[in-house]
């Protein structure tokens, strides 16, 4: 199953079942995420991949944003909730998509592992990044502390517990687990030669990535 036709079983009920499952975590991260980036850069042309359900867009606001997702039914809720804003969807994958012009940020909040296949995703999305604009990415990295592990083990086992009760869909939630697929940081990292790396935190809880990397010329 390819990860977006999971998404879209998920959409209807994807805002309340990701706050319920992360106690308010992915929030959290999301506050730090837009505060640590408005450090950067406060405005002009954004790119939000993976954009689900448009939260990303709806926190930055910024003068002028391109969704990017390739699910159906998640752009329909980001419609709805961006309706006054000026947004642009297209829908499609990071690996695939065309953008109409280049943008100053490029948004990736828990979007890089679910490309298909990262790499490709990334070196399509650097060419719509304007020299000097920014690649921002919170991921769901590995790395070796028990309480890594213990996170591990809350989201195969009780997430789909809880996330199925929410939603209906447990067997959609069992496989999450597999989509984690234990990226680690030098993996996103990797893709990023041509960048300076201005930011590069271990989140709390230690599941999760924030980086931050300005394009050379
Ligand atoms: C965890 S959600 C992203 C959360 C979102 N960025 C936010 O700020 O709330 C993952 C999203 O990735 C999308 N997706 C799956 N495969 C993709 C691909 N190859 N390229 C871009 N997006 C993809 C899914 O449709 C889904 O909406």
């Amino acid at each position: 199953m390819k990860n977006v036709e999971i998404y879209e079983k998920l959409a209807p009920k994807y805002d309340v079942a990701t706050k319920v499952v992360s106690f308010g975590i992915e929030e959290f991260w999301r506050k730090k995420f837009v505060k640590t980036i408005k450090k950067y850069i406060k405005n002009g042309t954004l790119l939000d991949v993976a954009s689900a359900t448009g939260d990303m867009a709806k926190n930055l606001d910024f003068e002028k944003m391109y969704l990017l997702d390739p699910s159906k039914e998640m752009n329909k809720i980001a419609k709805e909730k961006l309706k006054d804003k000026n947004v642009i969807f297209i829908e499609d994958f990071a690996e695939s998509a065309k953008i109409p012009q280049k943008v100053d940020l490029i948004t990736a909040f828990m979007a890089v592992r679910n490309f298909d296949d990262m790499q490709k995703g990334m070196k399509n999305l650097d060419k719509y990044l304007k020299v000097g604009g920014y690649f921002a990415i919170v991921e769901l990295t590995k790395s070796d502390s028990l309480l890594f592990k213990l996170s591990m083990f809350y989201m195969s086992k009780i997430v789909p517990i809880i996330g199925g009760f929410i939603t209906g869909e447990y067997e959609t939630y069992k496989k999450f687990d597999k989509m984690i697929k234990n990226i680690r940081d030098e993996d996103i990292l990797q893709n990023l030669d041509n960048y300076e790396i201005v930011e590069h935190i271990r989140l709390f809880p230690p599941m999760a990535s924030l980086i931050i990397a300005r394009k050379n010329g």
